[in-house]
């Protein structure tokens, strides 16, 4: 089913059901010529059963000096060019932390009501619609059996601003603080990923070290509550299929399974289940356009469990987007080959790849 723009201007919860990417091309920044439905359609796909994600251990880079940073240069590089995923394992954080943040993440959306969620909407601030996602309100474009809630670096009191107050950002006591650890140990991962990154692109290693630091990021808690035999039989998908819309994400494995990764050399999805306590890693539209097409921005989306037993269960994830901030360029790095894209601000090009999913006045241009 291809939908005409008055289709998509009029996009609802239904027609979302059916749409695939291509319907919604106008708004991408970097090329992307893959085809897929956004939600998983049972009958009329394909899976990969034999691709396997790479594994990382990111020791090489902690501990195994200059010849260790360069083996993990080589490993993690190869991994995201060729699907645009790899799993890190030795990043140092503790597993334990994770199973924290989880049960906190179920008890902001189990033990509070839809009115005091709702005081946070989410509203645009600088490139990113942060705050409260009610279910099926994700995007406009589809109805994804998901709640969220996006927090970026101003919710929390990482460079101790003295008009900070929490309230402004949490609608209760206590989970600030686990969260902020978890961000704060996330972030200690953002330059060795980086300079991995630009070390294999045969680049200045520390050339971004400066603009990532203390940069911005999206902290999104996504809460999938049980699946329902309505929601079941409805077509709607955990979440749509979608390349992430920043530099690389970072998704510690999931309590249940459900990820899956479109492989664009084969037209299959991948069901990418990472072992519990390692990090998920993957490169969004920022990385595509910067390194001219080299590493991809991988389509992925959240189906529903393969188990039915599982249907009832949440299905909890925190995956964190990092950012350049909204006044940074974005330009092809120096040194690869004849530059497929112009410079563009991060806050025009982010709000015009996200108004897909907000609306084409969430666009800003400037
Ligand atoms: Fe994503």
């Amino acid at each position: 089913m291809i939908l005409t723009d008055v289709d998509i201007m009029n996009s609802t919860k239904e027609t979302g059901i059916f749409a695939v990417n291509q319907d919604f091309k106008k708004y991408e920044q970097v090329n992307k010529n893959q085809q897929y439905h956004l939600a998983e359609n049972e009958n009329a796909e394909q899976f990969d059963d034999d691709y396997q994600i790479k594994i990382c251990d990111m020791r090489l880079f902690f501990e195994g000096g200059e010849e260790g940073r360069k083996q993990f240069a080589a490993e993690l590089g190869a991994a995201l060019e060729g699907i645009g995923f790899a799993i890190l394992s030795g990043h140092g954080i503790d597993e334990e932390l994770y199973e924290t943040a989880e049960e906190k993440v179920a008890e902001l959306f189990e033990t509070t009501t839809l009115d005091e969620r709702m005081k946070y909407e989410a509203s645009r601030f600088g490139s990113v619609n942060q705050g409260y996602f009610p279910i099926k309100e994700t995007t406009i474009i589809h109805p994804d059996l998901v709640e969220g809630w996006v927090f970026c670096r101003r919710a929390f009191n990482l460079d101790n601003k003295t008009d900070y107050r929490e309230s402004d950002f949490w609608s209760g006591k206590g989970f600030e603080p686990v969260f902020r650890e978890v961000v704060q140990q996330q972030e200690k991962l953002i330059l060795p990923i980086m300079q991995s990154i630009l070390r294999y692109l045969d680049c200045e290693p520390h050339f971004f070290d400066k603009k990532l630091t203390d940069t911005n990021f999206g902290f999104r808690l996504n809460y999938y509550p049980p699946i329902s035999a309505e929601d079941s039989a409805s077509g709607a998908g955990r979440m749509l299929g979608h390349e992430d819309v920043d530099l690389f994400t970072f998704l510690p494995a999931q309590n249940v399974d459900g990820l899956q990764v479109f492989n664009r050399e084969n037209g299959k999805w991948i069901r990418l289940n990472a072992p519990r306590g390692t990090i998920i890693l993957n490169t969004g539209d920022y990385i595509q356009r910067i390194t001219n097409d080299r590493l991809p921005s991988t389509t992925h989306r959240v189906s529903k469990p393969k188990e039915k037993s599982l249907f009832a269960k949440p299905r909890i994830s925190i995956p964190m987007a990092v950012y350049l901030w909204e006044d940074e360029i974005l330009e092809v790095l120096p040194g690869l080959e004849t530059p497929k894209y112009e410079p563009i601000s991060a806050l025009k090009f982010h709000t015009n790849i996200t108004s897909k999913y907000y609306g084409d006045d969430y666009a800003v241009n400037e």
